[in-house]
């Protein structure tokens, strides 16, 4: 059985400031919770202040992006070694926001994933297809590319550390959400396609997140979803009560 993982994408909210009392807050709400793993992803420059926080509790911590390289002369990157020596554990690789904004391609989701695997980080692999690109059927072949490039060249046992998360660009902030029967289908191809790359062991074991306008409304039908093994959540995240809402949703 795959434990259920609800992560909050923060993405560029809260101030170092801010971040330990919304941490408190949430840590408040979910520390009895059992079977969710819960993880926020405050912004880089929340990270300490955010990582004294989540000390000691059911809560752990995941960042934005990672660099691919471990040092050097990268102007304005963050490496994986920067973030564990945090207490970094999780990081969220090839979000849509990324790819649309700031020229992230699936090569360049495969080497930051390389180097996150390599320093003991836990990657959230983000995929999704575009409006445009579901209105013209080919929705499958978006998938089956970002999955295949963005996974390319990792060992069934690198495979099974990931978290995937599917979440379709259109319902990324949007309030539209994929129906618990649309987001399904797009989890249950992921499974296929990590079967065909790795083997059924890994397709089984590996945790796929859904993402995009969930909220406490209808996170429960989502993740009751059989492939559906959890969420990233981002404008539900900034606020403590949603965000524990969300996660005991999937209890
Ligand atoms: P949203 O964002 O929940 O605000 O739609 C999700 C995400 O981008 O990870």
């Amino acid at each position: 059985m795959r434990t259920k993982i609800v992560a909050g994408n923060w993405k560029m909210n809260k101030l170092p400031s801010e971040a330990a009392a919304l941490i408190d807050g949430i840590k408040d709400l979910v520390k009895d919770v059992q079977g969710v793993e819960v993880v926020v992803c405050p912004p880089f420059t929340d990270l300490k202040d955010a990582a004294a926080a989540v000390k000691g509790s059911n809560v752990a911590l995941g960042a934005q992006n990672v660099a691919w390289a471990e040092s050097g002369a990268f102007t304005g990157e963050i490496s994986a070694g920067m973030l564990k020596d945090l207490g970094v554990e999780y990081v969220i690789i090839g979000h849509s926001e990324r790819r649309q904004y700031f020229g992230e391609t699936d090569e360049t989701v495969n080497r930051r994933l390389k180097a996150a695997l390599a320093a003991g980080l836990k990657p959230i692999v983000c995929v999704g297809e575009k409006l445009e690109e579901r209105e013209a059927g080919q929705m499958p072949a978006v998938i089956e590319k970002q999955v295949k490039e963005g996974f390319a060249d990792l060992s069934p046992e690198e495979l099974a550390k990931i978290v995937i998360a599917y979440e379709p660009v259109w319902a990324i902030g949007t309030g539209k959400t994929a129906t618990p029967k649309e987001a399904q289908e797009v989890h249950a191809l992921i499974r296929r396609l990590l079967a065909e790359i790795a083997n059924a062991e890994v397709a089984t074991s590996v945790r796929i997140q859904y993402g995009g306008s969930m909220k406490p409304a209808n996170a429960k039908e989502l993740m009751d979803q059989p492939d559906i093994d959890g969420g990233l959540i981002g404008g539900a995240a900034l606020k403590a009560d949603s965000f524990a809402d969300i996660v005991k949703a999937g209890v």
